[in-house]
């Protein structure tokens, strides 16, 4: 049975099934084991994980007289917290995804090289140039206000190397889209496009070796890596009368989290600012479902649930919400299974109602054989399907569903 429990009750015989929180904040290479080294714990411990989920079946229990969270429970939890942000009330995109994907696909060829150069020359200790980041992010604006769904779903298909530049570009077509979602007024909205874009630059000042390392860091690795947001801050204190306040601020704090467990300052609640917040959110989002060298990214709707299972104590809720809004329960690209039984990936969001996407059928789970591919609009009135859940693409051997949601063939898109 699956437990989920708080790190304090931790004990020794426990099986580790997952931990609440992304792979990037343990020091493990394997999430699921049993906890037999007692040093284990206190590493656990002393790491911004805060809650995990152990198997009873396979492991000790918690001590008799301690609380637990049932699975049942813990997935109620996040369906309704879900349920809550299903209303989209989105506006209508301008152009289709179709037609936005191929100018998306220029603007992600040209912001990575922008990107790349940006972090070269901020390595050589130069002054960053922020009249090109601007420029950057007024296209990038003008793609998600076009159709959001294209540059968002286009900046997670990044390769392993690209990693750190896509993931500039990716965190800042993020939070536009979250700022549109927002309500951010116009001048807002480009300030936190400028600082979702720069949010890492303090990472070319990062060893290369612990920049660029193929796996996980260790703890002391971690630790040089955590000062990067202060050498981000420093080098756009620099330029700081060509930045806004906001773009500093998410420079250094979007590492926080609502419960103080963030860095560099643990600041709490209220005194993370409402772009450090947005900052937050983006980034955690874009990185857990980017590939890595040492780990395939989580599928987007399986990556929004399980930030709806962390968002207490890790985002602000509210926020977390509006990003759900912006970016949908089954963001494009999502494998979901149809009450029919079959499976189609994400295609579009719809107006009304985050349940009901554009979808495109494939498999059929009835007959275990693929299908001719076919578009349905769940949220249309004559259609009687609908979606039962999420699908793990690895366990149905689908390496890459991309060209069926875009139509680009792979794996380099740009
Ligand atoms: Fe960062
Ligand atoms: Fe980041």
């Amino acid at each position: 049975m699956l437990k989920k429990i708080r790190v304090g009750q931790l004990q020794p015989g426990m099986y580790i099934k997952e931990f609440c929180g992304s792979w990037m904040e343990h020091p493990f290479w394997r999430t699921s084991f049993v906890l037999d080294d007692p040093k284990d714990i206190a590493t656990i411990q002393a790491s911004s994980i805060k809650e995990l989920w152990i198997d009873t079946d396979k492991g000790c229990d918690v001590l008799a007289g301690e609380v637990a969270v049932a699975e049942s429970d813990s997935e109620a939890e996040v369906d309704a917290a879900l349920a809550r942000a299903a209303d989209s009330g989105r506006e209508l995109e301008q152009v289709s995804i179709h037609e936005e994907l191929s100018r998306a696909v220029k603007i992600c060829a040209k912001s990575k090289r922008a990107v790349t150069s940006m972090f070269a020359e901020a390595r050589m200790g130069k002054a960053v140039d922020t009249a090109v980041a601007r420029k950057l992010v007024e296209e990038i604006s003008d793609s998600v206000s076009r159709n959001a769904g294209a540059m968002l779903s286009l900046a997670r298909l990044k390769s392993a190397d690209d990693y750190t530049y896509m993931h500039s570009v990716a965190v800042c077509a993020l939070m536009l889209a979250l700022a549109r979602q927002l309500g951010l007024d116009e001048q807002q909205t480009r300030s936190v496009g400028l600082a979702g874009l720069m949010h890492d630059l303090g990472k070319a000042r990062m060893p290369m070796a612990v920049l660029n390392k193929p796996g996980k860091l260790t703890p002391e690795e971690f630790a040089i890596m955590k000062g990067h947001p202060a050498e981000g801050h420093k080098m756009l204190l620099a330029v700081a009368d060509s930045v806004d306040a906001s773009t500093l601020d998410v420079c250094l704090h979007h590492h926080e989290k609502v419960d103080g467990s963030g860095y560099p300052d643990g600041l709490k609640g209220d005194q993370i600012s409402l772009y450090a917040q947005m900052g937050a959110v983006c980034d955690v989002y874009d990185a857990i479902t980017s590939n890595r060298p040492y780990k395939a990214g989580w599928d987007p709707a399986e990556s929004i649930r399980k930030m709806a299972e962390w968002a207490e104590g890790h985002f602000d809720p509210i926020v977390f919400q509006a990003f759900v809004k912006s970016l949908g329960i089954y963001p494009i690209g999502s494998l979901v299974r149809l009450e029919s039984g079959k499976l189609a990936v994400v295609m579009e969001q719809s107006k009304d109602s985050l349940l009901k996407p554009r979808v495109k059928v494939f498999y059929s789970t009835k007959s275990r054989a693929r299908l001719a591919p076919k578009i349905i609009d769940l949220a249309a009135a004559h259609c009687k399907d609908s979606i039962t859940g999420r699908e793990d693409p690895a366990e149905w051997n689908f390496p890459d569903l991309t060209e069926l949601w875009s139509g680009l063939p792979g794996p380099n898109y740009w």
